[in-house]
Order: structure tokens, then sequence, then C-alpha cells
């Protein structure tokens, strides 16, 4: 099959590897029929994710369709559509029993296109396939459930969830990216009075206009600290979500936010950031950080089943499968393409003998 395949900071190619077989009896072949790409994927192309080794197929963010079942999988079967997610559940440790899939102890947690092949390519061998994946409604289309894989759960639990959002709050979010926009929209199903979307590129702040966002601060031009405090009687926003992932955009949001007010970082950070408790410790400000857990997909799935909740917006670029490449300049040439997510169909042309195309993309 191909696959996108790591071979070390900045190189990766689309290239031949062997088919997926299975391991464990645990395990699951899924054939990918739509896959997307991550920033987490440039951060791996940088090299800033050190246990990601050469050779590893990247991606972590797929639809597909179950082609072979281990023989302790006994709740999926072959030509099942379902959605593969960034976050593996052995289903089992004190973690996973918790909900808390993202900190899985017994082999799950983040491991696509990490510590195992990824989700980029025309097939995946999927662990702990049982308690991992999430069957789909056949008439929901593959581009409508794609971004419950990572940033939408990731928004709404570590972001709007963990910052306690509620009903009339002036909500502040700063970086506006796949991840700030997943938290403007997921926040808006908590009917906050205002959201204040911050970045430093405008064509990313009519992005959020457009997503739902009441007020944009581009924080280039103006100070974010005392537009903020302007819109709130000199207080500060009642949650702010960090969805960035550096020192500044960190300590901004602790200048953003009222006493009592909710500190959400998101953002993965590679460098230490300043935690300023001599004027916070005063103030009864909350800081919460995270990885995804996805314990919210089955509802966020529903949303989108009910028509309350249409991540569609989110795809502006489309490829095949085999076109990953051009998918990945585009992806990570944003300032110039506008690109939020790309959306990699793949073909259901190497389909093993007596298979059924369940539900694939038109
Ligand atoms: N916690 C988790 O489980 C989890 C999961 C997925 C992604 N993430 C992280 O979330 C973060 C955001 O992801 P993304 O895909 O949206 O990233 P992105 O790079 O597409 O977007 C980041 C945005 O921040 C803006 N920005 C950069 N510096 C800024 C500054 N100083 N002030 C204001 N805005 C600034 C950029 O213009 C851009 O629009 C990343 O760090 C990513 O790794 C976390
Ligand atoms: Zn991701
Ligand atoms: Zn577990």
């Amino acid at each position: 099959m191909k696959a996108l395949v790591f071979h070390g900071p900045g190189q990766r190619n689309w290239e031949t590897v062997p088919d997926p077989s299975l391991q464990d009896p645990t395990d699951a072949i899924v054939r990918i029929d739509t896959s997307t790409i991550c920033g987490t994927d440039l951060h791996i192309l940088k090299g800033d994710v050190p246990e990601v080794e050469p050779g590893r197929i990247l991606g972590h963010e797929a639809v597909g369709t179950v082609v072979e079942t281990g023989e302790a999988v006994t709740t999926l079967e072959p030509g099942d559509r379902v959605l593969v997610s960034c976050i593996t559940s052995c289903g089992r440790c004190r973690f996973c029993k918790e909900a808390r899939y993202g900190l899985c102890t017994g082999g799950g947690g983040w491991i696509f296109g990490h510590l195992i092949d990824g989700l980029q390519a025309e097939y995946a061998r999927v662990p702990f396939a049982d308690t991992s994946v999430h069957k789909l409604p056949s008439e929901l289309t593959d581009e409508q459930v794609i971004f419950l894989a990572d940033i939408l759960p990731t928004s709404y639990e570590v972001g709007v969830l963990a910052g306690r959002v509620e009903p009339g709050d002036t909500v502040a979010i700063v970086g506006a990216g796949p991840i700030g926009l997943a938290a403007v929209m997921t926040a808006r199903l908590m009917t906050p009075g205002r959201i204040v979307v911050i970045d430093l590129a405008d064509s990313r702040l009519a992005k959020a206009r457009e997503f739902g966002a009441d007020v944009t601060i581009n924080n280039g031009h103006l100070d974010p600290v005392g537009e903020v405090m302007e819109l709130t009687g000199g207080l500060g926003a009642d949650v702010a979500i960090e969805a960035v992932g550096v020192p500044e955009t960190f300590e901004l949001c602790a200048d953003l936010i009222r006493p009592g007010g909710r500190v959400a970082n998101v953002g993965v950070h590679g460098h230490p950031a300043t935690l300023h408790l001599e004027r916070l410790w005063i103030r009864d400000v909350t800081i919460t950080t995270g990885l995804v857990d996805t314990f919210t997909t089955p509802k966020l799935l529903r949303l989108i089943a009910d028509g309350r909740l249409d991540p569609t917006p989110f795809a502006t670029h489309r490829f095949e499968l085999d076109e990953m490449t051009e998918a990945y300049d585009t992806f990570s040439d944003a300032a110039t393409t506008n690109a939020l997510k790309v959306v990699l169909s793949g073909h259901p042309v190497h389909l093993p003998a007596g298979e059924e195309v369940v539900g694939a993309v038109a």
C-alpha cells in the first residue's frame, strides 16, 4: 500500500510500504476512506516530537471501513464504517475506566502516527478496536465527521469544558487556527455572552468571524488586554482559552482573565512559560491543561446528526489520498493558501475479495 512516511526532521514521502496485518486479537484493519493532516504532524516534521522514529507512518485522524478483525473483536465486522480518532483506549486501565483515554496506560492514548503507524495511508492497523473506534451513521458524510477525530473534541474538552464556559460568559480565545476556531464553534453550544478571538493574522480573524466570533483583535496592532478590559468593564474575560502553544499566548491568557476566572490551556508547548503567581495568587484564577480524551466524541457526533453542529466549513482544500505531498505543501503554507483543514479522499481500489463498499464517500 501507499503511506506518508516520516524520514526524520523535514523529510516526508508518500511511498509504497507493506500492508498492515493483525498483530493482536483485539486489532482491526481499516481501509482509510478519508484522512486529514494536523498541525501536530507539522510539529513532528520539525523534529519537535522526538518519540516519533524515522520510518513511522504519520496521521491520527481518519474515517475508514473495517476490512478485517482479530478474533477477540466482537462489536465490529468487515464493512463497518468507523471514525478512527487520535486517541486509542485499552478500555481496562484506571484512566480508561475514568474516561481519561488520553492518559491510557494500557497501550492506548495518542499512539497513531506517534508510537505506532498512523492513518495517512491506504490501510491501518487499529489496536483495541472495540473500545477505540466509533461506528458512524450512514447518513453522515465523511466530511461531516472527520473533524471529530481530533480538533472538535480537543477544543470542546480541553478548552470549553475544562474552562467551564457558561451562558453569558465572555470567552477570550487566543489563536484562530483549527483548534481556536473549533473552540469558537463548540463554545457557542454553551451560549456565551460574547466570544473574543485574538490572533496575529487578519485572514484567521476573518475566519473567526465566519465561525461566530463577536469581536476579533489583531494583537500585532492592538493591545488585547486593554481591549478586553474595556469590553468587560475593567474586569477581564470569564474564560480564556489558549490555542497557540507559545509562552507569550499563555501569559496573555493569564493577563486577560477576571478574578475568579478560568484559563484553559489547549496549545502544545515546547518551551517554559512564566506563571505570574505574584499577580495571580490573590485573584482565585483556575488554570487547566490537558490532552484530549475524546470522551465527548459520541455527544458531538449526535449534535452533528441532529443538525446542531456543522464542522464542514473546516474543509478548505480537497485532495485524493495519492496527492498527499501536495496536500502537505498546501497545509503547511497556510499563510499563503488560507488552508484550515485539508481533506484527503481514498478511493476503494484495493478491495479484498468479497468486500462491499459501505457508506464510502461519493
Ligand atoms: N491539547 C491537545 O490535546 C491538543 C490537540 C491538538 C492540537 N493541540 C495544539 O493546539 C495548538 C493550536 O493548533 P492549531 O492546529 O490551531 O495551530 P495553528 O498553527 O494552525 O494555529 C495557531 C494560530 O495561532 C496564531 N498565533 C501564533 N502566534 C500568535 C501570537 N503570539 N498571538 C496570537 N496568535 C498567534 C497563528 O496566527 C494561528 O492562526 C497547537 O499548539 C497544537 O499543537 C493541542
Ligand atoms: Zn491532531
Ligand atoms: Zn487504557
